[in-house]
């Protein structure tokens, strides 16, 4: 089927009390494997490329690989921006078939913020585009981005209310402990904050840095309300491990198709694990 609007099934979920796993990926082989792993397990899936993938594959590229692949889907498939800056290339996402975007400038003081994301709503839903925007501050590095720990800042409730009021997104991406990239120690997220923003918005609520998180908190994540989970580090580490591996075993493989083929059955595994973690096996059904 064509990509879809995220919200046509993030809604449903948010109301059944479970979460979309999203996956940020870079090229074919991670598209593959993330949409592979949701068709086994009946899920439908946000696949992710942040402005860095898109410098990488180039827009055209990674859109026409993810639009194919959902065409060939037998699941709802949504193509997302993650952590755009840039009004511009919010634009050109748009042009290339992405069906949500996320407009980060949540580093603005926050009148400036609002402004932003408000200019980015009312142009993308005149076409049918969902939003996603973020309050508080997501520490760690994803890409070129980067939040040190004296940066990163807790979304407070009542601005979270007044937030999504006066932008009108569609999901808010909130900062209650969670990180990108891999942790030193055992994450502990700010569960009362969560169900206090939560109570405070209508929208659903998006666990950014979700790679590394125990199990236990994610469920708790998802009892108290978060709706859609991204997961990219967890990706990464057992595509270069399958990989590494690979040439530890066979040191003269030169194929291709032989590397990247045990990167992608390792990513897909991963995808389907936490798909079911997030409660989403089956859920393609009841849409
Ligand atoms: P991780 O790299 O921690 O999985 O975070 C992914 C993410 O939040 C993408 O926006």
């Amino acid at each position: 089927m064509s990509l879809v609007n995220p919200m046509e099934f993030i809604k449903k979920a948010q109301q059944k009390g479970i979460g979309i796993a999203s996956f940020n990926v870079h090229n074919l082989e991670t598209v593959q494997a993330v949409i592979e792993g949701a068709e086994a397990e009946k899920c439908p899936v946000i696949i992710q490329t942040t402005p860095g993938t898109l410098n990488h594959a180039g827009i055209e590229y990674i859109s026409a690989i993810v639009r194919a692949a959902a065409e060939k889907c037998s699941v709802p498939v949504a193509l997302h921006v993650d952590h755009c800056k840039s009004f511009e290339t919010i634009i050109q996402c748009i042009r290339n078939g992405y069906t949500s975007v996320m407009i980060d400038t949540a580093h603005l003081p926050y009148d400036e913020n609002i402004a932003m994301v408000k200019k980015v709503v009312e142009i993308a839903h005149c076409v049918g585009i969902a939003v996603e925007g973020e309050l508080g501050r997501i520490g760690g590095t994803e890409d070129d981005l980067s939040v040190d720990e004296r940066t990163a800042t807790f979304t407070v409730p009542a601005e979270a209310k007044d937030f999504v009021d006066r932008t009108d997104i569609d999901m808010l991406a909130i900062a209650i402990g969670t990180a990108h990239g891999e942790y030193k120690g055992e994450p502990r997220l700010d569960f009362e904050r969560l169900s206090a923003i939560r109570e405070a918005v209508d929208c659903p609520l998006i666990l950014h840095g979700a790679s590394g998180i125990p199990d236990y908190q994610i469920k708790e994540s998802l009892r108290r309300g978060i709706s859609k989970i991204n997961i990219a580090t967890e990706l990464k580490i057992p595509m270069a491990y399958a990989i590494k591996k690979c040439f530890e075993e066979k040191p003269n493989e030169n194929d291709p198709r032989n590397y990247m083929g045990s990167a992608k059955n390792a990513v897909r595994e991963v995808v389907r694990r936490k798909i079911r973690l997030c409660g989403g096996t089956n859920f393609a059904d009841e849409l």
